[in-house]
């Protein structure tokens, strides 16, 4: 083997050990959790589990707000979206302000045929808004992996 190529192949293989170790190193001081998942320490915030005893989250579903506008509340929890029992019934040509929360991890928020495409986060509110004109039966569904229940976790929205 040429000196020069041995020499860049031992640089290799070290600056790979070097990475093993630091990411090693990271996850043992972090204890393999995100760290979203730490529920002490001096948040201004309420904990993302408290969420849903915070507005708006307390109160999950559509709510009107204005001359066909409408407010929807939506919690994303492992592996549901609540309002669980209210079915989601929008009058055709409605805006929509989605406020999207999670009480545990991550989560996607997808319907798929619109650009309605929200991450749902522990902690934090996600807004978007949506004129839904076409009526008809929309799929909400989740995009983003989050356990063994992830492909179970969808819900509708009918408009008309
Ligand atoms: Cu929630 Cu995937």
């Amino acid at each position: 083997m040429h000196r020069l190529e041995k020499m860049w192949l031992t640089f290799g293989v070290a600056m790979l050990a070097v990475f093993l170790i630091v990411l090693g190193i990271g996850v043992f001081a972090n204890g393999a959790q995100p760290p979203t998942t730490h529920a002490h320490g001096g948040h201004e915030k309420p904990a993302p589990e408290l969420a849903e005893e915070t507005a708006p989250f307390d109160k999950p579903g559509l709510h009107k707000i204005g001359d066909n506008e409408y407010k929807l509340v939506m919690v994303a929890i492992a592996f549901a979206y609540k309002p669980l029992e209210d079915k989601i019934v929008i009058p055709a040509g409605a805006t929509v302000h989605f406020e999207v929360t999670s009480t545990d991890v991550v989560h996607g928020l997808q319907i798929p045929g619109t650009n309605v495409n929200m991450m749902a986060v522990p902690g934090e509110t996600t807004n978007f808004t949506f004129t839904f004109k076409k009526p008809g039966e929309y799929l909400v569904l989740c995009n983003e992996y989050c356990g063994n229940g992830h492909e179970m976790m969808w819900t509708t929205i009918t408009v008309a």
